[in-house]
């Protein structure tokens, strides 16, 4: 009878370790397709997860804010309004990088500054996955063979009205951009059109998830 119990209890807490080991798998292998961030729902370390994600909505409010100053403004913006809105984002993001131990960029297929291009086929595919479904808005990832343990967060970026002042025609754009940006691919956009995405890599989560599920 006591050999019985004990054994159901093991059963039971194997199968308890079993299934939260298949939701930490399940999460690293889910595809874009399912692993929208609002249906994610991590096992572990959520406080993390939900971080990087609000992380990120705080930098894209951070660009939309300051490019609404520029609205109104009859005069074409300079050098100076240009290092109130992206740059400053762009800065921001390497600061919330060092802050968390995480790594954040920005990433865009047409991009302004090269650093900005796609670095790895699953950033490729994800853009592409983004650019094809409007109603995604972030995702979670495994990281990639070269950047060894954790997860990846992606969030869209999308063209507002505000930001055609100078990713708008390529004729239009500002001359500061046409002279520092030779090689500038972040133009023609269209209002709604996807402009390209925040990548957090999160080094630290998967020690976790084994952690927990082990
Ligand atoms: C005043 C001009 C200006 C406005 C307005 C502006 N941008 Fe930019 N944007 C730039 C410049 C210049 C860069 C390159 C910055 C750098 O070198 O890091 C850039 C870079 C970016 C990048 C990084 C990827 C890349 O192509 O290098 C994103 C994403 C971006 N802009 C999105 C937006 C969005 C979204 C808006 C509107 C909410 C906006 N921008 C408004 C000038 C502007």
């Amino acid at each position: 009878m006591t050999f019985t119990t004990s054994l159901q209890r093991l059963t039971r807490l194997a199968l308890s370790t079993l299934l939260l080991m298949l939701v930490g798998v399940g999460l690293l292998t889910a595809r874009p397709s399912t692993a929208l961030a609002a249906e994610a729902s991590p096992p572990v370390d959520s406080a993390a997860l939900s971080k990087a994600v609000v992380a990120m909505e705080q930098l894209d409010q951070m660009r939309i804010s300051l490019a609404s100053t520029l609205e109104g403004r009859t005069e074409e913006p300079t050098i100076e309004t240009m290092k109130e809105v992206c740059k400053p984002v762009g800065m921001r993001a390497i600061a919330i990088g060092k802050e968390n131990g995480w790594q954040v960029r920005q990433v865009a297929s047409k991009y302004r500054n090269p650093d900005h291009a796609p670095a790895n086929t699953q950033e490729r595919e994800v853009i592409d996955l983004f650019s094809r479904h409007p109603e995604i808005n972030g995702l979670w990832e495994p990281a990639v063979a070269e950047q060894g343990a954790g997860l990846n967060y992606y969030r869209r970026i999308n063209v507002e009205p505000s930001c055609l002042a100078c990713h708008g025609t390529k004729a239009s754009r500002p001359a500061f951009i046409k002279d520092n940006y030779p090689d500038d691919k972040a133009f023609d956009l269209a209002v709604g059109e996807l402009r390209g995405m925040y990548a957090v890599h999160l080094p630290e989560v998967q020690a976790a998830l084994a952690a927990a599920a082990g």
